[in-house]
């Protein structure tokens, strides 16, 4: 169980496998004492020693606060590192000096006004309410630590109780401060068609990390760092992760300061960020999540892995079986009518799928990406009996009906557009720049979260769509908004988020039984808070299985399996051309929420076979796949081959998953260890009618059954252990 132990001015976090502590110093600074593994004991004077300092004598004098490890820093009064907090007072001074007024043990985790957050269930919770007297700000700092996951969850929220406006420059959610720099930082980096990579480097003494300032997590980075020990691996090691909850600008950075620390820090990007708060006024960070690991990379997934599943995930959605679904974008693109549609569908059914995806290209007259976003009424030459005509017709066959929608977005030739020219985001007199041709709805606008509500609602309504792929292809330029003054465009940029998952609440609530799917052009908002919302996210547009493993992999490292849209799509690859064989290309879509995004009647007789053989993998393992413990066991960054297996909680199955690259002739067959079984069981691998003790297939190895000459490219094994009954 999570508790909060309280004694003197120390207060201790802790859970099963962690402690996080704090301490109130002598004029009411709040120091940092400890994130780490689970303590017993804790003594302050050691860690307090570190910062050069005395518990019981501690000062602001002789800039102190810069050797101290604090909670929530702020810029201007002799900390020099980069702090957590900025703030304009009513003089036009920036210094704000927090000092604690009051420490409760909440009965309740609060939820967060207006932004995603983990739920309350499970955990305890602490809040920090500390003032700067000069200003009137105050600065409520929340903490809840779980009971079932290494994590701790931490966000602010700031209330200006002072008489006279003041001006928010930064508000992060979360600084930790470490009291040595002896680490490595692992973020996670990428582009178009090929996201989440991961780069690990020393941290030396400046500025590292990743931030975003496109108005989306975006595709290029991750709202995500890890800093682990020099030689964690994937089993061993320290390793602590930082995930922020929020799909908008954001910053991770992480310094490695001159006396020898490492301050950690991440919240909402500054850059281009203000937000006025009148007297009486509160603004609240996103929260941040912060999990711990002794046992490496992999451990720090699974803590938060568990901490999604558990705590953020649509509880709608977790632990459910997903429907195996056809995806029609690269199937027909804009170019189809009802009859097509409908037959691929058939063939989609014959398969054995149970859910078809209109994608792109059904609504105004949209015959390719120039334009009619904004206008949702059905194209009726492609569909001239309407959307529920076909939906029906689709549902006849046996499967469901799914539909895409790019809610957030105008096309210029939209009369949508012609109607409300000043909806979108955009600065008067400036020209407006368009990306794939459009122009993002400025969501900050209760008219426009009106017009978006009601688009996708009559959407769903009309169609009976049991799935929503919620696309969003553009990030921001010409930020400002109409309706806001000049002294609060700056806030424009969050507003949007708070607009859009005020949108995505009310919908996701009024469809509670409809599957929404994010997108972003792949994985550009794949990140926590989208997924507060929405149980899966398509994670990328690159599906060539090669790709897919360097993906799939660096997304696992802060995401679960059941969280990612992985299909299986045609050969040569519409992004790389590359062609690979079915078997591997399903092999590595079983490593999330499985799907097809190809013509299935362009298929031989064979390869549709295969797909019904697939399509009944795909359910009976799905709950293992999706919901198992994943343990990534080879890197497609590290070498030729990547493999992966996840792991029935009480380890009675597993499924295991191996590509590689590039075949290799005359060498001996890969031999790879699994781990997570439990060593004193015997498990039998199904596809090889082969019997292991799980200790020997993971301190010895399974050896595959590849034909090392002539195995071709992207040779793949896709196993199913069961432990045997003795
Ligand atoms: C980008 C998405 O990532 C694709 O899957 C597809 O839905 C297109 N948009 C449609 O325009």
């Amino acid at each position: 169980m999570a508790e909060i132990l309280h004694e003197g001015n120390i207060w201790h976090l802790r859970n099963r496998w962690i402690s996080y502590a704090l301490c109130e110093l002598p004029g009411g600074v709040v120091a940092h004492l400890y994130a780490g593994p689970r303590l017993n004991n804790l003594n302050p004077v050691g860690l307090l020693r570190r910062a050069n300092l005395k518990a019981e004598d501690f000062s602001v004098q002789e800039c102190a606060l810069d050797r101290l490890a604090q909670e929530y820093p702020s810029f201007g009064l002799g900390d020099m590192r980069e702090g957590a907090l900025t703030v304009v007072a009513p003089d036009g001074s920036r210094a704000v000096d927090l000092r604690l007024e009051k420490a409760e043990v909440l009965d309740e985790k609060p939820a967060l006004s207006g932004l995603p957050a983990t739920r309350g269930e499970g955990c305890a919770a602490l809040r920090l309410t500390l003032e700067d007297a000069h200003t009137g700000l105050v600065a409520e700092l929340n903490y809840a630590i779980y009971d079932d996951c290494p994590a701790i969850v931490r966000s602010a929220r700031l209330v200006n109780k002072g008489d006279a406006p003041l001006t928010v420059e930064r508000a992060y959610s979360l600084c930790l401060d470490l009291p040595d720099d002896d680490w490595e930082l692992i973020t996670l980096s990428g582009s178009w068609a090929r996201e989440r990579t991961p780069y690990r480097r020393p941290l030396t003494p400046g500025f590292q990390g990743v931030s975003s300032q496109r108005g989306a997590s975006s595709l290029q980075t991750s709202p995500f760092m890890a800093l682990v020990r020099r030689g964690t691996d994937e089993q061993r090691g320290e390793a602590m992760g930082l995930s922020l909850i929020y799909s908008g600008n954001f910053i991770a950075r992480a310094e490695d300061t001159p006396t020898g620390g490492a301050r950690l820090l991440m919240g909402i990007n500054d850059r281009d960020f203000t937000w006025r708060l009148e007297s009486g006024d509160a603004f609240q960070t996103p929260e941040a999540a912060l999990v711990i690991s002794n046992e490496g990379i992999g451990g720090m997934s699974r803590g938060f892995h568990r901490l999604w599943e558990n705590h953020l995930l649509p509880r709608r959605w977790m632990g459910v079986d997903r429907p195996v679904l056809l995806n029609s974008w690269e199937a027909a693109y804009f170019d189809f009518d009802e009859d097509k549609l409908v037959s691929i569908a058939k063939a989609a059914a014959d398969a054995g799928a149970s859910l078809f995806v209109m994608d792109d290209g059904w609504f105004g007259h949209r015959d390719d990406d120039t334009t009619s976003l904004g206008d949702w009424q059905t194209d009726t030459r492609k569909l001239p009996h309407g959307l529920k005509a076909l939906g029906d017709r689709v549902r006849a066959l046996g499967i469901q009906f799914g539909i895409w929608m790019e809610p957030e977005m105008v096309s210029p030739d939209s009369d949508l557009f012609r109607a409300h020219p000043d909806w979108c985001l955009h600065i008067p007199g400036r020209e407006a720049i368009t990306a794939r041709h459009q122009l993002t709805l400025d969501l900050g606008r209760a008219d426009v979260q009106e017009f978006v509500y009601e688009s996708v609602a009559n959407t769903l309504k009309e169609s009976g769509a049991a799935y929503l792929k919620w696309d969003m292809n553009r990030n921001f330029s010409n930020i400002g908004s109409a309706a806001l003054p000049a002294e609060r465009q700056g806030e424009t940029a969050h507003r949007y988020m708070l607009g859009l998952y005020a949108v995505t609440d009310w919908l996701t609530r009024d469809f509670p039984d409809v599957l929404f799917e994010g997108c972003a052009s792949g994985g550009g908002r794949f990140d926590a808070g989208m997924l507060y919302y929405v149980p899966q996210f398509w994670c990328s547009d690159d599906t060539d299985a090669l790709q897919r493993c360097e993906i799939q992999y660096g997304t696992t490292l802060a995401f679960p399996p059941s969280t990612m849209g992985c299909h299986v799509s045609a050969v040569p690859n519409h992004q790389t051309a590359r062609v690979t064989p079915m078997d591997a290309r399903f092999a590595v879509a079983m490593g999330g929420s499985f799907g097809y995004e190809l013509d299935p009647r362009k298929l031989s007789d064979e390869e549709r076979e295969a797909l019904r053989t697939q399509v009944a993998f795909a359910e009976k393992t799905q709950q293992i796949r999706l919901y198992g413990d994943f343990y990534r066991l080879l890197s497609p960054f590290e070498g030729n081959d990547t493999a992966w297996m996840s792991v029935a909680p009480d380890r009675s199955e597993a499924i295991f998953t191996f590509v590689r690259a590039w075949a290799i002739p005359n060498t001996m067959p890969p031999m790879v260890k699994l781990r997570g079984l439990d060593p004193a069981r015997r498990y039998e691998i199904a596809e090889l009618g082969e019997v292991y003790g799980g200790d020997e297939l993971m301190n010895a190895g399974l050896c595959l059954p590849m034909e090392v000459n002539g195995a071709g490219d992207a040779w793949s094994a896709l196993y199913t252990l069961k432990a045997v009954n003795e």
